[in-house]
């Protein structure tokens, strides 16, 4: 089998074929598909046949595994690994039925002192249409902001705090609920770019702002630098297996399809440093 790395748009994003993460990876083969991480932040990793054991192993070459704060979706077995699957999904306070991560753009769980570098999404069974994932370049969108507005931003902090949803047990939330401060630009410790690092729906306040101020200049900031030329959008095969790097890239899930079809997806952290 030859690995083949192939990009998959021009903001970010590589393809990677080629590799069996169920069996044994060459140090050369997995040094690639590692440094192709760090440059593209973004990896599909096509046509993988996991068992959640496999899976935990694979993610774990990536670094250490952080524990989930949604307890109730956790595998009993392989507690690792969350369950999203959309059949399970519950309305929101305001009554919506939203999956999983599909409310706004965001980076994944800054209510945590030390939020994941990586996120691991599994593909284990999909709907007939829709359930794309898309993914922004964060570290190009701040690039698309002048000097003074880079100026601005850089000694900007947001307070984070667990959401409202009903999918957030009150033991997880007494649990993980202290509030985090992290930088609104982060520096990639691997890289030193920086980027935009936000996760809307966790954001109570940026620093020295109010919540309702806090929330138009969010909106207004991911609005003018998320624009289609740093984005990339994924249609998932079943079998895909992705890994994104938290530190660089914010995602979305687009709920567009039937939620009683199914979508499961498994997923797996790796634990993260303090952002600076
Ligand atoms: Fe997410």
């Amino acid at each position: 089998m030859t690995l083949r790395i192939t990009p998959l748009s021009d903001a970010l994003g590589s393809e990677v074929v080629g590799v069996d993460f169920s069996k044994p990876v060459s140090v050369s083969d997995f040094q690639r598909i590692r440094s192709e991480l760090t440059d593209r932040l973004v990896l599909v990793v096509r046509d993988q046949n996991l068992t959640p054991a496999q899976l935990v192993a694979t993610v774990q070459m990536f670094g250490e595994i952080m524990p989930q704060h949604l307890s109730e979706m956790l595998m009993p077995e392989h507690p690792d690994i969350a369950v999203l699957d959309s059949r399970n999904v519950q309305p929101g306070p305001d009554g919506r039925i939203m999956p999983v991560g599909s409310r706004a753009w965001h980076t994944d769980h800054t209510n945590h002192a030390m939020p994941p570098k990586f996120t691991v999404l599994y593909a284990v069974s999909l709907p007939q249409t829709g359930g794309d994932t898309s993914f922004a370049n964060m570290q190009r969108a701040y690039a698309r902001l002048t000097d003074n507005e880079r100026k601005e931003l850089v000694n900007l902090r947001t307070l984070n705090k667990i959401e409202d949803h009903s999918y957030v047990s009150d033991a997880d939330r007494s649990r993980f609920g202290e509030r985090q401060s992290h930088p609104l630009i982060r520096t990639h410790p691997d890289t030193g770019r920086k980027g935009i690092y936000l996760h809307p729906g966790k954001t109570e306040s940026i620093e020295g702002m109010t919540p309702e101020d806090s929330r138009v200049f969010v909106d207004q900031l991911l609005d003018k630098t998320i624009v289609p030329e740093v984005i990339y959008r994924h249609h998932w095969l079943t079998g895909d297996l992705i890994i994104w790097d938290n530190r660089g890239v914010s995602h979305r899930a687009h709920a567009d399809y039937d939620l009683s079809a199914g979508r499961v997806m498994h997923r797996v952290l790796v634990r993260g440093e303090v952002p600076f």
